[in-house]
């Protein structure tokens, strides 16, 4: 698949087929997300997969789901792996935020060339997080994506005047983007 087709095939998938992942896998998406560019090339950013079956399946209790929508995957619909994002809190502070984004979304991209789902997950329990994965003192939490084989149907849409993505009665999801005319400006204002 080519940058542009993967560009255009990535969508936040939220429901998945219970098919296991390959570990190595989500091992390459980790080595995409190394690539990624870094502000000074500080690097401050770890991963940790998480695919055991038991941590995987406790993991999704620490995490909110579709929060444009009344909806959260049922039990046979959450991902089946999940890699978080975190960062060195002892390496020099320079673009975490920007630098965690661009990982991402080598994960995500890197996801759907493999024919894997993937969703960015912001609204995460940090607490519930940490103890579970041990996660030491000294390293923050950025984000976590979850991932599986996609098992859903969605739409992009004109949003002009929307944001708030929805799911129709034939169970399909549609996400609205704005058109490039209202966010581009060349050469100024
Ligand atoms: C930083 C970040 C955090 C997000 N957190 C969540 C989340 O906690 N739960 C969720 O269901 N979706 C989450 N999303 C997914 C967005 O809702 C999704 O990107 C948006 O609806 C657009 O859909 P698309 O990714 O298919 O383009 C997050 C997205 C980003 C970029």
């Amino acid at each position: 698949m080519d940058v542009s087709k993967a560009i255009r095939a990535r969508r936040s998938i939220r429901k998945f087929t219970q098919r296991r992942i390959p570990h190595e896998d989500l091992e390459r998406l980790v080595d995409y997300a190394r690539l990624a560019p870094s502000g000074m090339n500080k690097q401050p950013l770890e991963y940790v997969i998480v695919d055991e079956e038991e941590v995987e399946r406790e993991f999704f209790n620490y995490t909110s789901w579709a929060g444009s929508v009344d909806w959260s995957p049922t039990e046979d619909e959450r991902p089946r792996a999940y890699i978080v994002i975190l960062y060195n809190t002892a390496v020099e502070r320079v673009t975490v935020e920007e630098d965690s984004g661009l990982a991402a979304e080598n994960i995500m991209l890197g996801a759907t060339e493999m024919g894997i789902g993937s969703c960015p997950l912001g609204a995460l329990d940090e607490d519930g997080i940490r103890k579970l994965l041990s996660i030491p003192d000294d390293r923050s939490l950025c984000f976590a994506i979850g991932l599986g084989y996609p098992d859903q149907s969605i739409q992009l849409e004109d949003g002009r005047d929307e944001t708030d993505y929805w799911i129709d009665d034939k169970d399909v999801l549609h996400v609205p983007k704005k058109p490039v005319e209202d966010l581009l400006h060349v050469n100024g204002w």
